[in-house]
């Protein structure tokens, strides 16, 4: 059984294999209603279980559209609605759900509940995003990386901002798929250390630079991601925004990354935050491609859970 917790712990052959699929099904489907299924249907006859302990506007949908177009059928399960680490262990959630449902994919807070419950289950599970990482996310990103620009290994990627979840799975994808990484932010909101590390391990350059004009030049993409995450308490947010006004992603910082470099963002976006509307909607933006992406890349890791 394979389970998708995330991209350091996948194999680089399994990433590529998937990403690989993820293009293919996005050709395939081109011109097509979006209600349309998809010609080969692996998942029919399948049910999915999409859990979800913190609110989702494309991760939700996107699973939703990507189990359909691929034959299967959904149940979305809200996790104030069920028994989840309060009325009953996350092992025995896991251990029932798995007697009803082929696959299930959850949004949850900790890594621990992620943990708890693909060790427990007998079906597949899908990280939809923990406090720590957010796998699916980034496996759209390369995906969106290579159409619009080819491979992304030994490309220079760029994160400016806050050094989160998302930040961590692009930590992540950096060792596994070859390309050089540059946090720029402010000291206290590094990406952690182990995250740095294992892109280290697997030979890829990985700096951190306070000055964002130094770090972005050369840059291939820059990315960046909301200054006040989920999880993050409402009383860190008026210090987070004055620490982090200087990595805000405009033009002046664009311009000053290679002239073909890309502009990405997982959103929601706090427009004109983290980012300026001039670089969301300008011409190196691939943000809605991102977004777009999540169905590809994800129906890709569909079928590698379920091994077709
Ligand atoms: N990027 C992302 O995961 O979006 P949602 O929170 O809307 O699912």
């Amino acid at each position: 059984m394979k389970h998708f917790l995330d991209i350091h712990t996948t194999s680089a052959a399994d990433l590529r294999a998937m990403i690989d699929s993820a293009h293919a099904m996005k050709t395939a489907r081109q011109g097509r209603p979006k209600g349309t299924p998809d010609d080969d249907q692996p998942l029919k006859g399948h049910m999915v279980a999409l859990i979800f302990e913190k609110p989702s506007t494309r991760t939700r949908v996107s699973f939703d559209v990507g189990v359909r177009q691929l034959g299967g059928e959904t149940m979305v399960l809200s996790g104030k609605e069920m028994q989840l680490g309060h009325g009953e262990t996350i092992a025995d959630t896991a251990r029932v759900l798995s007697r009803y449902v082929d696959l299930i994919m959850i949004r949850t807070f900790e890594e621990q509940t992620l943990l708890e419950m693909a060790e427990h289950a007998t079906v597949p599970v899908i990280n939809g995003l923990t406090n720590r990482t957010h796998p699916c996310q980034i496996m759209a990103d390369i995906q969106t990386y290579e159409e619009h620009r080819g491979s992304i290994a030994g490309k220079k990627v760029v994160w400016a901002g806050d050094g989160n979840n998302v930040c961590a799975s692009f930590l992540h994808a950096a060792g596994q798929f070859g390309f050089d990484f540059t946090f720029t932010g402010p000291q206290t909101l590094d990406p952690e250390p182990e995250w740095l590390g294992f892109a280290r391990s697997k030979g890829v350059s990985v700096a951190v630079e306070r000055d964002p004009a130094k770090a972005v030049a050369d840059a291939d993409l820059i990315v960046t991601d909301t200054w006040v995450s989920m999880h993050d308490p409402e009383s860190a947010k008026e210090r987070r925004h004055n620490q982090l006004r200087p990595y805000q992603v405009n033009e002046d910082l664009m311009a000053k990354a290679k002239p073909d470099a890309l502009f990405m963002h997982c959103l929601p976006a706090h427009r004109n935050d983290e980012a300026t509307s001039a670089v969301m909607d300008g011409p190196h933006s691939v943000i809605f491609d991102e977004a777009e992406n999540r169905l590809h890349a994800q129906k890709a890791i569909l079928r590698w859970c379920l091994g077709r």
